[in-house]
Formats: structure tokens, sequence, C-alpha cells
């Protein structure tokens, strides 16, 4: 567990050199998306309270910071519910223009996409059936126990260093794990903090475990080769961020507990 604090803290330092050296900028508004007019999101919608389904539309914190970007750049929302793990593949290839998933910053993502300043913070956290002799993280990781995660995220990452391949069983949305947890398929889903909270509340008989994991940041994924998207969304970050935009956001869908 002292490898992963380590490799964490180190991603946050990156994350706050980042933030610390986009700070130049302008909005122009054309010719710096694939579209013009356009800002093309993509997600994984199944991931509250960053993003998921009110009726037919996608609603959330990722979502509602990527329209006030928007609209701070003079562009139109478009946003693409994709699998999580073609996100920074699909921005790579030119397909979108930002990637908007409650998505952490790490060193690996790093190498393939730039990422913008951070706009939010996650926790990992373990999901088990109430009642479950899993205690913590160590008895986790010990036993034999299978573990449900979304594929290609940071929890499946973790994961998978430290348990190994056979005892990861990945699945398209945290959803799918959830499920796979309740029909008793898995043993534990490792999974972000507000989206194992949302899931808890949603099904009967799970509860949270908490984890010496570190705190993660969360930021926008843009094409290496686009700087100058990338200087436009992170001057938008900051006029939202000093407006009080971001925090009326992240306080509307995430309650201050107490
Ligand atoms: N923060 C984690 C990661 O970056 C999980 C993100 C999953 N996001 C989603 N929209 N399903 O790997």
């Amino acid at each position: 567990m002292k490898n992963l604090f380590v490799k964490l803290v180190s991603v946050a330092m990156i994350a706050c050199m980042g933030m610390a050296i986009a700070s130049c900028g302008g909005s122009k508004k054309s010719g710096m998306t694939i579209e013009d007019g356009k800002l093309i999101m993509a997600t994984n919608a199944a991931f509250p309270p960053y993003e998921y389904y009110d009726g037919d539309r996608i609603v959330g914190i990722d979502a509602e910071i990527a329209q006030a970007v928007a609209d701070r750049l003079g562009l139109t929302l478009e946003i693409q519910d994709i699998a999580f793990d073609s996100i920074i593949a699909g921005i790579q290839a030119g397909k979108y223009d930002i990637g908007a998933a409650g998505m952490t910053v790490t060193e690996d993502r790093l190498q393939s996409v730039n990422f913008s300043s951070t706009y939010a913070t996650g926790i990992q956290s373990i999901i088990i059936p109430e009642g479950s002799e899993i205690t913590d993280i160590d008895t986790l990781c010990d036993g034999d126990y299978i573990v449900g995660v979304q594929s290609g995220t940071t929890g499946d990452i973790y994961m998978a260093d430290e348990l190994g391949e056979s005892r990861i069983d990945r699945y398209q949305t945290g959803n799918d794990a959830v499920l796979a947890l309740i029909s008793g398929k898995v043993d534990a889903v490792v999974i972000d903090d507000q989206p194992a909270q949302a899931f808890v509340a949603a099904n009967e008989g799970l509860t949270i475990l908490e984890t010496p994991f570190a705190v993660e940041d969360y930021a926008m994924a843009i094409n290496k080769d686009n700087e100058e998207l990338l200087a436009a969304v992170n001057q938008a970050l900051d006029e939202l961020r000093a407006d009080g935009t971001i925090d009326e956001i992240i306080n509307r869908y995430i309650p201050a507990e107490g």
C-alpha cells in the first residue's frame, strides 16, 4: 500500500505543476475544436454524481462544468457517452475535443493526453455487502476475494497491481460492477468515493469501507497537439473557479456533510 500512496502523491504533484504552467490563453472561438462552434465531450455516463442520465439527458458535475466552459468559449457542448476505456484513445484519434469523466490525472495517461487544471478530487472506496468478512483493504488483499472494477479506471489499475489479474473482474460500467456484487459474482467493488456513495444509496444491503488511498485529481483530457484548446479550457476553468461557479456546481451535487 505504501508504494501506491507514493505513486498517487507524485501524480498529485504533477497535476499541481500543470496548473501553475497553464496560466496563459485566450478565448479564441474557431479553429481550435474538431467541428467549428462545437465542443465535443466524451464521457461514460454511469458515474453519478459526475455524469449520469436524468431521463435521456446526461447531467452531473462534469456535464455542468463542461457546459460552463463551452459557454465561456462561445461553443455548443455535445456530449457523447462511450466506454470509459475508449475515451483517451478517442481523444488521441481526434474524435472528441475533451474527455470529462471524473477522470484521474495519472502519469501513464499523461503520456497519451494533456490534462486541464484540476476541478475536483476523488478517493478510491471499497463497496462490500453488509455483513461481509472484508473489514479493510488488508483483509481484501490478503484473502482470495474477487474484486469488481470498471475497466480501465484507476480502481482497475491499482487492484490489478495489488491482487493480480486473476482476482479482478472487469465491467463496462461501475453500475455493472455493482450489479455483479449484488448477485454475488464478486466480493467487493473498488471505485471512486462519490459514485460508491450513490450506488450504495440506490441499492439495499451494501456498505462502504474507508481505504488508505490518497486523493486523486480529476481533470479534462485534451489531445496533446491541441495546446490552444488546453489553454482556452484552463482559462475558462480559472474564471469559473474565481467566480464561484465550480464550487456552486460541486456543492449542489455533493451537499456538504454534517
Ligand atoms: N477516477 C477514475 C479514473 O479516472 C474513474 C473514472 C470513471 N469515470 C466514469 N465516468 N465512468 O480512472
